[in-house]
């Protein structure tokens, strides 16, 4: 009806959402990150459906997270600018490392930070970093910074960086003249620790590693948080989170009773996870404590810390 002319106009998608949604600003830029992030390959976008009130932590644990939360509220942030501790800069900084053994809640409980907070946030999975391009890790360290940096920008946010196992980046560098490749991953730790030192915001690092973290690494982050295997307390109530509510569980069944093997979160997790699967089959779907008992030997006989002390004697 025009005569055959067409006519088309493009609209960013940020624009478009305007339109749609005006009144939505912040699902927008949320959506944004996420796009971003799935136009690469480095970060992982992660969906935290968890808060700190979910996660059983030991209390000082809470209380150092609790410090971190507590930023945000100006009348904390009006006395650090006052002292000449913050910059204007009003968002929450903080390096932290979560160090512990597998299953303990490290990764849950980064991600439940960044709920509590309300903040996105993006994953780099470290050990990924020696595959990215052999020979160039120094490079890719300075990447995932930079990229970081990058895709806030962009959307406008300022998410949490988590950097999943980060042990290599945090173990002691060796000393002296080494092989190339000592030298090479020296460097890659220097690296790491000159962006260490130059990030603002939240920057969380998780491993496994207990003693040899280095000193330099250390100095630099403002806390270190151990997550210790849980307790029998602590397992009780893992039991007592994690267990399906809505089950049937036989006569006298006792929670107490589960509680008493010496198992992780994340072990705790699997085995009622596998236990389900066995009980979800059956005609009549009732959990006893036998099938827990029956993947619990499962789990401990083959899990690698069970295999470790029944290691070769020397
Ligand atoms: N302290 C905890 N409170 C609540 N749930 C927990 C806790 N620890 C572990 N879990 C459960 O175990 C799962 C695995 O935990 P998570 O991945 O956080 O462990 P991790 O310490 O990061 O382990 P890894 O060192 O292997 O990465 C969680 O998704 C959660 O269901
Ligand atoms: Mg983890």
């Amino acid at each position: 009806m025009f005569g055959g002319v067409s006519r088309s106009f493009y609209l960013q998608e940020e624009v478009m959402q305007r339109i749609i949604h005006p009144k939505k600003k912040k699902k927008v830029t949320k959506l944004k990150l996420d796009m971003l992030v799935k136009e690469q390959e480095i970060f992982e976008y992660l969906k935290p459906t968890t808060t700190l009130d979910d996660v059983v932590l030991h209390p000082k644990t809470r209380e150092t997270l609790q410090t971190v939360v507590r930023q945000v509220d100006k009348n904390v942030y009006k006395k650090l600018r006052e002292w000449g501790i913050k910059d204007k800069r009003k968002g929450i900084d903080a390096r932290i490392i979560f160090y512990g053994a597998a299953g303990t809640g490290k990764t849950m409980t980064a991600m439940s930070l960044a709920k509590t907070l309300k903040k996105p946030i993006l994953s780099f999975d470290c050990s990924k970093i020696l595959s990215m391009y052999i020979g160039e890790s120094e490079k890719n360290v300075r990447r995932i910074f930079d990229d970081f940096k990058e895709l806030s920008r962009q959307a406008k946010v300022e998410p949490i960086l988590l950097l999943n196992e980060a042990d290599q980046f945090l173990s002691s560098r060796s000393e002296g003249a080494g092989s190339s490749a000592d030298k090479m991953h020296n460097q890659m730790q220097n690296i790491f620790l000159e962006q260490i030192e130059k990030f603002e915001g939240i920057l969380i690092a998780t491993t496994n590693l207990l003693g040899n973290i280095d000193k330099a690494f250390s100095r630099r982050f403002n806390h270190k948080i151990e997550f210790k295997k849980p307790g029998r307390k602590q397992r009780l109530r893992l039991w007592q989170f994690m267990l399906p509510e809505s089950a049937d569980y036989e006569e006298g069944f006792d929670i107490e009773e589960l509680a008493k093997h010496e198992l992780t979160g994340g072990q705790i997790n699997l085995i009622i996870k596998n236990t389900a699967y066995v009980v979800a089959v059956r005609d009549e779907s009732v959990f006893a404590m036998s099938d827990f008992v029956a993947e619990i030997s499962k789990e401990l006989g083959s899990s690698f810390d069970g295999a470790k002390s029944m290691g070769f004697k020397v």
